[in-house]
């Protein structure tokens, strides 16, 4: 197959582009290279993809292009025509959603908008997209189900979230394109995203500078590995051309205290974390914790990847990536 996918040289677009390519798609990449974090990791991600593509002799090409630009989105799509497209491209970020708000409704809710649009123009047979755990907000029941509530988002980031679940319905029951969205839940990993939390313990702990620990460590998150996320996004786009359900959890179903975590860092770096403990932090929420009965069941799939060995994979990555001894 064809396949875009949108935000390509981002944390999961590139794993999932070298993904499709071991499975001998044709990939075509997309990303605006904005700086909200390294622009040089966003670079070598893609010449990581590049070099793969070429030892497989699979076929990439990446261009840049904003998915805000609507008519330079449409010579792309007029040009390739995708069998399926993959939109990872959004402003990702709770907290920095209070501080620049705009970034959030241009990327997530038109840049979703013109992907809406193109995909139906153009008869794309499947579009699966980034939706978000935070969708969930503070949801008291544990684990959290896709029939869940999901109207009290706690950020600006996790309200676009779940507009691109209501547009993608529209879209998908008005205009008859089959749309997939995908909760992730806290993706970590080699690759990694540098405001993370995951990776930026990594590299405080590594660097002896002190971390802070929010609501005083009385927080856990369901971490999520990120080989499992993506294998979970190559099967879907490998799927039926439409999904039994509109919206699939996928995440590691073994919520993990803060404190853990940092324990497993630890662990792996063989380095002692120094914590300040502060407040809750605007727009978090305590606590995350995947269902996905309804992924293994419509796809026999479900993230397994223990944290550790997780860790210890990250860890070896930013080794090698940043030359560390
Ligand atoms: N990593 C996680 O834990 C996590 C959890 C839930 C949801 N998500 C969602 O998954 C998707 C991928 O996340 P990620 O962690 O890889 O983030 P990322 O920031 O590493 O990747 C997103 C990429 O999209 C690009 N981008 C942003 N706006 C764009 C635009 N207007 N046009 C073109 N490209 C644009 C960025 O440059 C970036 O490379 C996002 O939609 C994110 O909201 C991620």
């Amino acid at each position: 197959m064809k396949i875009l996918v949108t935000g390509a040289a981002g944390f999961i677009g590139s794993h999932t582009c070298v993904e499709l390519l071991k499975k001998g798609h044709t990939v075509v990449g997309l990303d605006n290279m904005n700086d909200y974090y390294d622009v040089n990791l966003k670079k070598a991600r893609v010449s990581h993809i590049r070099k793969v593509a070429k030892e497989l002799k699979g076929k990439f090409s990446f261009t840049v292009k904003d998915i805000e630009d609507g008519a330079g989105l449409e010579k792309i799509f007029r040009k390739e025509k995708f069998d399926k497209v993959c939109n990872l491209a959004a402003q990702a970020g709770v907290r920095y959603s209070f501080e620049n708000p705009a970034s959030y409704i241009k990327s997530n809710l038109i840049g979703f908008f013109n992907i809406l649009e193109l995909c139906v123009k153009y008869k794309v047979k499947h579009l699966v997209y980034a939706s978000s755990s935070s969708v969930y907000g503070n949801n008291a029941k544990v684990p959290f189900s896709e029939d869940d509530r999901t109207d009290d988002p706690q950020s600006l980031y996790a309200a676009t979230k779940k507009s691109n679940e209501l547009m993608a319905h529209v879209y998908s029951k008005q205009y008859n394109l089959p749309a997939t969205g995908l909760r992730f839940f806290t993706v970590y990993g080699p690759w990694g995203r540098p405001d993370m939390a995951p990776f930026k313990f990594m590299r405080m702990i590594i660097e002896g500078e002190t971390i802070e620990v929010y609501n005083h460590g009385n927080l856990s998150r369901d971490f999520s590995y990120i080989d499992d996320i993506v294998k979970g996004v190559v099967k879907v786009l490998e799927g039926p051309n439409r999904s039994k359900r509109e919206v699939y959890n996928i995440g590691n179903s073994s919520p993990v205290a803060l404190m853990d975590f940092i324990g497993c860092i630890e662990k792996s770096t063989g380095k002692k974390a120094k914590k300040r403990m502060v407040a809750m932090q605007r727009g978090d929420v305590y606590t995350t914790f995947a269902s996905v009965s309804h992924l293994k069941e419509d796809y026999g799939f479900a993230p397994n990847t223990p944290l550790q060995k997780g860790i210890d994979e990250f860890y070896n990555w930013y080794k090698a990536f940043y030359k560390i001894d």
